[in-house]
């Protein structure tokens, strides 16, 4: 398989659809609600899904597409080549601020990620990595995780996590947040995992999260050597939601064993 030929055309088209994006800023947006009122979708969303779609089955018509809007295939294993494709993750942040959101694609073969593309789309930042090829912000290598202690740390989590809730115990995540540096919110599992790759935080917990918003993530983060796995530490299976901890190596260690263990995530 031509990774780089696939990379260079996944990486076209990005820059494509964000020029579409941001033509649309001052366009009235079309706004539906999907699983509850504050679960978003737009017709830029829908738009630029079936844009990925088009361009993905004339250039590779083998390639299978799992798409969060639902325009892709009936994907029910990763068997060949699966893109995987957010149009855009942070709708909430694209309708009320238009900023803060991205287009998440990630590339796999038989479930293992090679290619993961991010576009912060307003800040024209593009996160990418071929597996074993090295990650890249624009045309920046991005260097390996250093390891941090989790006082030394910012953690990026949502708040909704940290009060009552009914998906987990949040006695422990009030730990956590007591010993960390700090924490961030930024509403896109993408962009907080590419800002795990870089740094801008250092770890980032989410629940329930679907294979669209962390696909591409996980292949930047793992280039770098940083662990993508769910709150338990297990893999994640790219078919299924679950919960998501992704960390440099040492912090994701000492967050799932002095932190989580006790979970039944
Ligand atoms: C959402 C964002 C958000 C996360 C939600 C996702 P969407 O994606 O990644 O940060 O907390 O769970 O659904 O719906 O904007 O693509
Ligand atoms: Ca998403
Ligand atoms: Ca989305």
């Amino acid at each position: 398989m031509d990774w780089d030929y696939i990379d260079i055309q996944a990486k076209q088209w990005v820059n494509e659809a964000g020029e579409k994006i941001r033509s649309s800023f001052d366009k009235t947006l079309n706004i539906q609600t999907k699983s509850n009122p504050n679960d978003l979708v737009t017709n830029i969303d829908k738009e630029i899904e079936q844009f990925f779609i088009k361009k993905i089955r004339e250039t590779f018509p083998t390639h299978r597409i799992l798409g969060e809007e639902g325009f892709g295939d009936e994907i029910t294993n990763l068997d060949g080549v699966v893109w995987i494709v957010d149009p855009i993750d942070g709708t909430m942040n694209f309708i009320h601020q238009q900023r803060n959101f991205a287009i998440s694609l990630g590339v796999y073969e038989n479930g293992i990620g090679r290619i993961g593309i991010i576009y912060d789309v307003a800040h024209k930042e593009l996160y990418h990595a071929i597996k074993g090829k090295g990650a890249y912000m624009n045309d920046t290598k991005l260097p390996p995780l250093e390891k941090t202690t989790l006082q030394e740390s910012i953690l990026a989590i949502n708040a909704t996590w940290v009060m009552e809730n009914h998906r987990i115990d949040h006695n422990l995540m009030i730990p956590l947040v007591r010993e960390a540096r700090g924490t961030r919110s930024y509403g896109t599992a993408a962009l907080e995992m590419v800002f795990v790759a870089t740094g801008r935080v250092n770890a980032y917990i989410s629940m329930r999260l679907a294979p669209w918003d962390y696909a591409a993530g996980a292949v930047i983060v793992e280039e770098l050597g940083g662990i993508v796995t769910n709150l338990r530490g297990k893999n994640l299976d790219f078919l299924s939601k679950d919960s998501l901890l992704v960390a440099n190596p040492g912090l994701h260690q000492t967050i799932l064993t002095d932190y989580l263990k006790e979970g039944n995530w």
